[in-house]
């Protein structure tokens, strides 16, 4: 999950070099786009992959009730949040410029939950 979560950072970076470019009406930085979006695609699939795998793990590996942490519910709220940001993302790429502030707003959202639902995550550990 931190691999995972450094990931969504770097497309972060990105994604913030191009808003950076765009408020100050320049172009958007070559390649800025595309770096954008390879980082961010597997950075959403890991989280959401992990997302799934912790409650079949505390249910099945450690005996407890799903959903019934700290971290579960602040886990829940970052990854209801990636996957919305993801699909105004793909809105995005497909033209549609009414996703850009809700796409920007969500992913911000995501991440620091995500970084919260870390912290979270570490008292939990084995
Ligand atoms: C499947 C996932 C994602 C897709 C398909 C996607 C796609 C895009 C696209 C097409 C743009 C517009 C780029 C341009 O104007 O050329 C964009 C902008 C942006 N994305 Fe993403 N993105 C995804 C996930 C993320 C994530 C995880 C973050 C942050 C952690 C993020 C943060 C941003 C930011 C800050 C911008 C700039 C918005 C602006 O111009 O105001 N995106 N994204
Ligand atoms: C470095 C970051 C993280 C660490 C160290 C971590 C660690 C853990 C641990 C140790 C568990 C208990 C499962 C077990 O051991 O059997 C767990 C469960 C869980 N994790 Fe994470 N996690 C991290 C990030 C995340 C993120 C970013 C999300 C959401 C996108 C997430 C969602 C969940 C969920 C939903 C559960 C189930 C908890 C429950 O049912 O109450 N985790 N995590």
């Amino acid at each position: 999950m931190l691999c995972s979560i450094v990931l969504a950072l770097a497309a972060l970076r990105a994604g913030l070099a191009i808003r950076r470019a765009r408020l100050a009406r320049r172009p958007r930085p070559r390649g800025a786009r595309q770096r954008h979006v390879r980082l961010a695609k597997p950075a959403v699939a890991l989280i959401l992959v992990g997302f799934m795998a912790g409650p079949v793990s505390a249910v099945l590996l450690r005996g407890w009730t799903a959903f019934a942490t700290l971290h579960g519910v602040v886990g829940t709220i970052a990854a209801g949040c990636f996957a919305a940001a993801a699909i105004h993302g793909r809105r995005l790429q497909r033209g549609g410029e009414a996703s850009r502030s809700a796409h920007a707003l969500l992913s911000g959202i995501a991440l620091l939950a995500a970084a919260l639902a870390a912290v979270a995550g570490f008292v939990l550990l084995p």
